[in-house]
């Protein structure tokens, strides 16, 4: 792994793989990325009105946008506390470049990045079966019981097909997440 003057990281230094942050302009590549991955994206957007990344971590090699992870800043109600928290979504990889360490290199910057925000943890949503995948990064499942907020101040139960996931950041960390209410778009 190699990192130039952006603080970045390459997973095959023969091809070096450039992260960068960004607020916007990336909707369009994205849209390309996600376009040439059909079906790729499990994430509550589709099927829930979702929020678009406040900060967009990307993945270049050359020019081409081949990894995405977005990050936003959102809120737990929890019993009869609330708490402030990152979201993590929006994460793909290119097909055609899976299983070279640049989904972990993406989800290791979210986390870095929202060690800097005031938050006790970053939340995810993800399909069941990428549950241990989030695991290697010090995630574990959250809920049951998981709402999240939709428009006009509505509630909705996360689709049955997605799982939560909760990394503890801090201090002060909030270890577990159990039954929570989003409070807010889900991402
Ligand atoms: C999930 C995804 C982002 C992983 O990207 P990637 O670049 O292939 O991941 P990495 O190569 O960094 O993998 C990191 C580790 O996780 C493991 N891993 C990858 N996918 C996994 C999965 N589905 N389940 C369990 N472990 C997995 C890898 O084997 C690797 O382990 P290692 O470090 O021991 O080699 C990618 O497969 C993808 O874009 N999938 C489709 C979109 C998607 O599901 N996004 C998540 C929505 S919540």
């Amino acid at each position: 792994m190699t990192t130039d003057t952006d603080g970045v990281a390459a997973s095959r230094p023969e091809r070096p793989v450039r992260l960068a942050v960004r607020q916007s302009g990336v909707d369009a590549e994205l849209a390309e990325l996600a376009r040439a991955e059909p079906g790729s994206l499990g994430h509550p957007g589709e099927t829930l009105v979702a929020l678009p990344p406040l900060l967009h971590i990307c993945a270049y090699l050359e020019d081409e946008l081949i990894g995405h992870v977005g990050l936003v800043l959102s809120a737990v109600r929890h019993g009869i506390e609330t708490d402030d928290v990152a979201g993590l979504g929006h994460l793909l990889v290119s097909s055609r470049h899976r299983g070279h360490g640049i989904g972990g290199i993406l989800v290791h910057a979210a986390i870095a990045l929202a060690g800097d925000w005031d938050v006790r943890g970053i939340l995810g949503f993800c399909e069941p079966d990428l549950v241990p995948f989030y695991e290697r990064f010090g995630f574990t499942p959250a809920g049951p019981g998981v709402t999240v907020g939709q428009p006009g101040g509505r509630t909705a139960p996360l689709p049955a097909s997605l799982t939560s996931v909760w990394r503890p950041l801090g201090p002060p960390a909030l270890a577990v997440l159990g039954s929570f209410e989003l409070l807010g778009l889900p991402f």
